[in-house]
């Protein structure tokens, strides 16, 4: 593990290599800087830890695109060069092997993180470097905020939690109570752009609650949620508590539904839950993609090779890392030099992307602007029972 000092000297000699390649150097390797040998990519992701089925489905998804374009030639010839740095679903663990990637392996480009917490924690990294860092699925409006190097292809939670307003007022609850992750960025944006909306709408949060990663009893808050009468139960997590705290709710006598966001899609989730027809039997939960929901050929072709390759139907996180990496792909192909200034510039001029989650076009916060699928869970699968577009909330 690298030092604090060690870090702020990587980041020193980073932006001394990236102001070099601006003026055109050559680097080590005697290519110039516009026509380097291969333009390596950076991404890090949880491969290991808490959240392990995020970053390994993620990183299935980028590595499908990096590997497709170089057996289409590459960029103009030059060949991409991925290098996958596990964060161990640590935010700081994130910060030090982004660093590492830009200050030592030159990456020109950053994919990741799909945790708000450590998208958060590693933007300041790649904007003090000027180096492209897109997020393929942190929805915490705040991630883009950290600088104008960085970008998301997906939504964002001020978007995400009105739809679950709109949605639990649609559905008539007229009181939802509220579990928040209180360590959790993403969770905690979610929580209160949720209370915004549906207060707004005339609906009552009727009491809230919190928790923190790796708690394993929840039976104390439950039981006073469930003190407080709610038609519904908010619980704005991930997957790895959230089976937990619906097999204690159910065990408490708190059976109505839950609702979730997209931190509940995992392979993972309904296991955890005591399976099929287990204790999130009937809830529902926001997210960007459902496998065979769009009938383009661009998402029917990316679920036929991933199927091919990995055995297993795409999650949202396989498809926005997909489409992450090819939205870096395409502003490659329109960059004639490549360095951080030239591929940012031409990401800014990303519209209508044909992504496999939908047409991507980044705007000028650099966010892309999706709708919202609302899923159900039904025996050991997730099923399509909603979708709202954004002019369909009034956004
Ligand atoms: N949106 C979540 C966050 O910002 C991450 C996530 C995206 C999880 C998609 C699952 C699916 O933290």
């Amino acid at each position: 593990m690298c030092s604090a000092s060690t870090i702020r000297a990587l980041i020193g000699a980073a932006a001394v290599c990236a102001a070099l390649t601006l003026t055109g150097c050559k680097d080590k390797s005697g290519s110039s800087a516009s026509r380097p040998k291969e333009i390596v990519i950076g991404e890090y992701a949880s491969l290991t830890g808490t959240t392990a089925t995020f970053g390994t489905s993620t990183h299935r998804g980028v590595q499908m695109a990096i590997d497709a374009a170089n057996a289409e030639g590459g960029i103009n010839g030059i060949k991409l060069k991925l290098l996958t740095e596990d964060d161990a679903s640590k935010p700081d663990v994130a910060r030090t092997v982004v660093t590492k990637l830009i200050a030592q392996y030159k990456a020109v480009a950053i994919l990741g993180e799909v945790a708000s917490t450590r998208s958060l924690a590693a933007a300041p990294v790649c904007q003090q470097n000027q180096v492209p860092m897109i997020t393929p699925s942190s929805t915490n409006p705040e991630v883009t905020k950290k600088g104008d190097y960085i970008f998301r292809v997906c939504f964002t939670d001020d978007f995400q939690a009105a739809v679950m307003a709109h949605f639990a007022h649609d559905q008539g609850y007229k009181r939802v109570a509220v579990f928040t992750d209180m360590k959790n960025d993403y969770s905690v944006a979610f929580a209160q752009h949720f209370a915004e909306e549906y207060k707004r709408l005339g609906g009552v949060i009727a009491a809230e609650q919190v928790y923190q990663e790796g708690d394993t009893d929840f039976k104390a808050q439950l039981t006073y949620l469930k003190a407080a009468n709610p038609d519904a139960v908010l619980v704005p997590g991930y997957y790895s508590e959230v089976g937990t705290i619906a097999r204690q709710a159910r065990e408490i006598g708190l059976s109505v539904p839950l609702m979730g966001g997209d931190g509940w899609d995992s392979p993972r989730l309904i296991p955890g839950a005591g399976g099929a027809n287990g204790a999130l039997e009937g809830c529902y939960f926001s997210n960007h993609y459902f496998a065979t929901e769009l009938k383009e050929k661009v998402t029917q072709d990316f679920l036929k090779a991933y199927q091919a390759k990995y055995n297993v139907s795409p999650d949202a996180l396989a498809a926005l890392g997909y489409d992450a990496a090819r939205i870096l792909i395409d502003a490659l192909n329109r960059c004639t030099k490549y360095d951080g200034p030239s591929i940012r510039d031409a990401l800014t001029k990303t519209r209508d992307f044909a992504g496999v989650t939908g047409k991507i076009t980044l705007d000028s916060n650099r966010n892309a602007r999706k709708a919202a699928l609302i899923l159900q869970i039904k025996g050991d699968k997730f099923a399509v029972y909603k979708s709202y577009t954004p002019e369909q909330i009034g956004q």
